[in-house]
């Protein structure tokens, strides 16, 4: 069921981004080139679907709020640009391509990542059929988790901890940032767009927050023991660079026990949930067994 609600979702996604960032009588061309090429890399598109799923888990129907989606993946797609660059993360490969500023040199990285960022914003305004007070609170909610207080954030924690040991706190605190504030700005989104309840509201947030943590645990994981041609991007990239993650933190087996934990934690914020919620249920459960 997930592998088809998935595809389904992906074949529309990508079909909006195509239109959102043409590649035809456009100007300059080269920027929406550098755009579409790490944009059609091949990603999983994650943050969409969690965003649609949301929405079809308190009774809505996710599929009418592609452009609030659409914004989410251009934000998620410019921050891996800006990852990988040689003054972070400093990787040649991503969704199984070059990096952008391998292919594009650094400035245009820079600036393909800045203009993915600021159109994600104008794509987002442009969602049709929605309430403009509710709409405004659900893209403030998406800037407040992509700035200094959630995405920026977790990354700057990632990159003043190179080298460094930290506790387990900074390191959730990081990995709530970098990675679980977009997934918890995602299915906020979903919910509230189609109308949530408080409560609803409320346990998506719970699940979006360990989802967030065990993905990013998994990442960590992959790391050591994935296979470049899966993950897509360079294996062993965090101790090149002397990342603190949860397997220096703790051995592969804790770190393993520990993303297992959280994803029962993510199970249980859907306790109230029916068959509607088996979605998110899938995509959680699924984490454990990833291998890209
Ligand atoms: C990778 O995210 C970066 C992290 C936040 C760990 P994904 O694994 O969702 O990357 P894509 O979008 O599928 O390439
Ligand atoms: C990246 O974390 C998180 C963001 C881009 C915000 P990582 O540095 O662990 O992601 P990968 O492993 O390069 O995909
Ligand atoms: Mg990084
Ligand atoms: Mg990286
Ligand atoms: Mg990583």
């Amino acid at each position: 069921m997930l592998k088809q609600y998935c595809q389904e979702k992906c074949l529309i996604i990508d079909e909006a981004l195509a239109r959102f960032i043409p590649d035809h009588n456009v100007f300059p061309p080269i920027i929406f080139e550098a755009m579409r090429y790490s944009l059609f890399a091949g990603g999983k598109r994650l943050r969409p679907i969690m965003l649609m799923a949301a929405a079809d888990a308190v009774g809505g129907d996710g599929i009418q709020y592609l452009n609030v989606a659409c914004g989410l993946e251009m934000i998620h797609t410019y921050s891996l640009i800006h990852d990988d660059l040689p003054a972070m993360d400093n990787d040649d490969y991503r969704r199984g391509k070059l990096t952008s500023h391998k292919v594009f040199g650094d400035g245009m990285a820079v600036l393909a990542g800045d203009a993915l960022l600021t159109d994600a914003f104008t794509t987002m305004l442009s969602q049709p059929d929605i309430e403009a007070e509710i709409l405004l609170k659900v893209i403030k909610e998406i800037s407040i988790a992509a700035g200094a207080k959630g995405m920026i954030g977790g990354q700057v924690i990632d990159l003043s901890s190179e080298g460094k040991t930290i506790d387990l706190k900074t390191v959730e605190l990081m990995h709530q940032g970098k990675t679980g504030a977009l997934f918890q700005a995602a299915l906020r989104a979903g919910a509230q767009l189609a109308n949530a309840q408080e409560w609803q509201v409320a346990a998506l947030t719970e699940y979006a927050q360990q989802f967030g943590l065990a993905f990013q645990i998994t990442d960590d994981i992959l790391d050591v023991t994935g296979s470049q041609e899966k993950i897509g991007k360079p294996v062993g990239s965090d101790s090149r660079n002397h990342k603190a993650t949860y397997v220096t933190l703790y051995s592969l087996d804790e770190a393993r026990n520990m993303a297992e934990q959280t994803v029962m934690k993510a199970l249980q914020a859907l306790s109230k949930f029916g068959t509607e919620a088996d979605v998110l249920r899938e995509m959680v459960r699924s984490l454990v067994n990833r291998d890209n």
